[in-house]
């Protein structure tokens, strides 16, 4: 197929980051009869791809009654095949952010459904399932209060979140931060923190399916040793992750599923919510939600819409 465009047509796809590549004017017979290198043939598209954003995670919402909805979770992943545990020492010099060199996914180490909160820390932290091992400065495990009421499930550590190993403490963990304060929770008591993926992926991409798939036994057991009595999902990962589902958190959101028999909200990353300020109101109804299911506070204490 030809497509024939005009000058201001050409000027803006070339605005928007499109490239055209065009055929050749036809090679003049090479004298030897042998076929000439071939030409590019019709019109391409090349697109920059977007870093990992919680505006991919987050699509308008709806809103929609309180029901409660039973989701499977996926099934447990686990199997009886044993990595090595020993980490790769990094190549000095190289930055987190470049994209590591694929590696052969391995299994996550096996019998995670029995470790304890410190096997369990250890076998995250020696972790070599997926290829996001090269490029982390460290694993970002969770945080909070281990016997908490009230969970939070995140997407996977940024930069800052790999320089200090510690879930949610970039601008997005700020905002974080202020919600939870909103509702008489802090990082340190009665919440416990945790992401879906346990590296950073380089540059903040989105993490593939197949390092959710393999970091996902380490939040299950989480999720098993803490027994949340509620649990906030933020964000398209791990909503997909806890809930086994493809749909948008616009359809999602408003109403309770179900994790493992734990009801879970679903709601906005923060990273999405920093950009998209309308839909702070929409995260906190998610929030009044959560607080419906389980309160998060002392009695007496109102909770307070964050600024
Ligand atoms: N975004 C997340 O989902 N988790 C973090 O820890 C930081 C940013």
């Amino acid at each position: 197929m030809t497509l024939s465009l005009d000058d201001r047509q050409r000027a803006m796809l070339a605005e928007m980051g499109i490239r055209l590549f065009e055929p050749l004017p036809a090679a003049a017979p090479a004298a030897t009869g042998t076929s000439a290198a071939p030409a590019a043939t019709g019109t391409s598209v090349a697109s920059g791809a977007p870093g990992r954003s919680a505006a991919a995670a987050a699509s308008p919402a709806s809103s929609a009654s309180t029901q409660v909805v039973h989701s499977g979770a996926a099934p447990t992943t686990a199997t009886s095949l044993t990595p090595p545990m020993t980490r790769p020492s990094a190549p000095s010099g190289r930055s987190p952010a470049s994209p590591p060199a694929a590696l052969a996914l391995g299994p996550p180490p096996s019998g995670i459904e029995a470790l304890e909160w410190d096997g369990l820390e250890q076998a995250v932290s020696g972790c070599q399932a997926c290829g996001l091992c090269q490029g982390r400065r460290q694993t970002v495990f969770g945080v909070g209060d281990r016997q908490a009421d009230w969970m939070i499930v995140g997407e996977a550590p940024g930069e800052q979140e790999d320089l200090r190993g510690e879930p949610f403490v970039g601008n997005a963990g700020q905002l974080l931060d202020s919600m939870l304060q909103a509702v008489g929770l802090d990082r340190g008591h009665r919440v416990y923190i945790a992401n879906v993926i346990k590296c950073r992926p380089p540059g903040n991409r989105n993490p593939e399916p197949s390092e959710v798939a393999q970091c996902e036994p380490f939040l299950r057991r989480q999720i098993a040793l803490v027994k949340p009595r509620i649990i906030l999902a933020m964000g398209r990962f791990a909503v997909q992750s806890l809930l086994a589902t493809q749909e948008p958190i616009g359809k999602l959101r408003g109403r309770l599923h179900q994790y493992e028999g734990v009801p879970v909200v679903v709601t906005y990353h923060p990273a999405y919510l920093l950009r998209n300020l309308p839909d702070k109101a929409k995260a906190w109804a998610d929030l009044c939600l959560a607080l419906d299911q389980f309160p998060s506070t002392e009695p007496g204490r109102e909770p307070s819409i964050p600024t």
